[in-house]
């Protein structure tokens, strides 16, 4: 039964490789369905005709089940939200379609989210929080806050002021760390996705045995990891000429490699704490489900003695529940958008401050 105080959210995400479909009950996430391209393993990296093949199969399913796991029928639906972008052009055109098809023949209202504006408020979403400061699952992230996006497609450094305001501090200017994560990992052997796999082997590993150089930026909120790549694959070549790294040194590879990524985009939070005054630190996107990075921003938390906020796990990777929050949150700010909202493959220009 719907709950008339209440808005029921339905989300659709399907910008990369995940179809996921959520039902939230205004903040509160009833269903979190994802659903995982795990063929594209075989092909060592996202193949975009056959991701958005995957997403037209998945996504009338998932949005049946989650209506079944909610006890809720479509006309209960309140609010429909999909990511427009950015990400895999085709990918975005189902869940997006798929979406304002619901919106009008239900004539519900519909909001298009910037899929990284889901990943920068998914703090909001129910977790448990993990610093000292942060107090337990109520705890919401408090404005002004610095926040770090760390994915596969995009690194960002943003101060938050509000769930209007967002100011862009700093970028990476050539790889992501999601995708440094998956190029070192393609190098040495692991396949696609890297993090998770480089992190299983760096757990074996001695993060001190190899020093990595990662690109100094000075003075500037800027990340280069295209750097750090090169170094370990010169590093392969010139002690591994035949490719074949005995399980040893790959963990040594692994833990060395993440250390140094992980260091790099601690110290530039660092360096914006230092000259921001924050009431939380946020650390969202795939990468965040990264345990060390997970544990180094804690660190950095209470060093600054603010909250730290961090999904959970199941909120870090690609999940429609952020976007159906994003897109509550722009509904309570009088966002509403047309049926003509195309997909966009990236961030628009000045996107994040359409509404300053
Ligand atoms: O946010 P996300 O699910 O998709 C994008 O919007 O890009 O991020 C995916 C990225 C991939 O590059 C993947 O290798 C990385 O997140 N990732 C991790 C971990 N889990 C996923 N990187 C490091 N450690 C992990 N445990
Ligand atoms: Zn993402």
């Amino acid at each position: 039964m719907a709950d008339s105080r209440k808005l029921n959210i339905m989300g659709i995400e399907s910008s990369c490789d995940e179809t996921s479909v959520a039902i939230l009950s205004d903040q509160i996430v009833k269903a979190n369905l994802i659903s995982s391209q795990h063929f594209h393993k075989s092909y060592g990296g996202v193949v975009p005709e056959l991701s958005s093949r995957a997403h037209l199969q998945m996504v009338k399913p998932l949005v049946d089940a989650a209506l079944q796991k909610t006890n809720l029928q479509l006309k209960d639906i309140d609010l429909i939200t999909a990511t427009a972008g950015p990400g895999l052009i085709g990918a975005l055109l189902v869940g997006l379609t798929f979406a304002k098809g619901l919106s009008y023949s239900m004539n519900k209202p519909f909001v298009a989210v910037n899929h990284i504006e889901g990943h920068i408020f998914s703090g909001f979403l129910p977790a448990r929080r993990t610093n000292s400061l942060a107090g337990g699952m109520e705890q919401k992230p408090k404005f002004p806050m610095l926040v770090l996006v760390v994915s596969g497609g995009h690194t960002l450094l943003l101060f938050v002021e509000s769930f209007t305001k967002i100011f862009f501090l700093g970028t990476t200017v050539d790889d992501a760390a999601g995708e440094a994560f998956d190029k070192v990992s393609k190098l040495l052997g692991f396949g696609y996705p890297g993090g998770p796999q480089i992190e299983l082997s760096a757990l074996k590993g001695n993060e001190q045995s190899i020093k990595f150089p990662v690109a100094e930026l000075k003075d500037e909120y800027n990340f280069s990891f295209s750097g750090l790549k090169t170094s370990v694959l010169r590093f392969v070549q010139n002690n591994f000429p035949d490719r074949k790294i005995p399980e040893t040194d790959l963990n040594n590879i692994s833990a060395s490699f993440q250390k140094a990524l992980v260091d790099a985009l601690v110290q530039k939070a660092k360096f914006a704490l230092d000259n921001h005054k924050v009431k939380s630190l946020s650390l969202v996107g795939g990468v965040a489900a990264n345990k060390k990075l997970r544990g180094e921003f804690n660190n950095l938390a209470e060093k600054f003695k603010v909250p730290c906020i961090i999904p959970s796990m199941e909120y870090c990777g690609d999940n429609a529940a952020m976007i159906a929050l994003r897109g509550y949150q722009l509904y309570q700010e009088g966002i509403r958008d047309s049926l003509s909202v195309k997909p966009y493959p990236a961030i628009p220009e000045n996107h994040f401050l359409r509404l300053n």
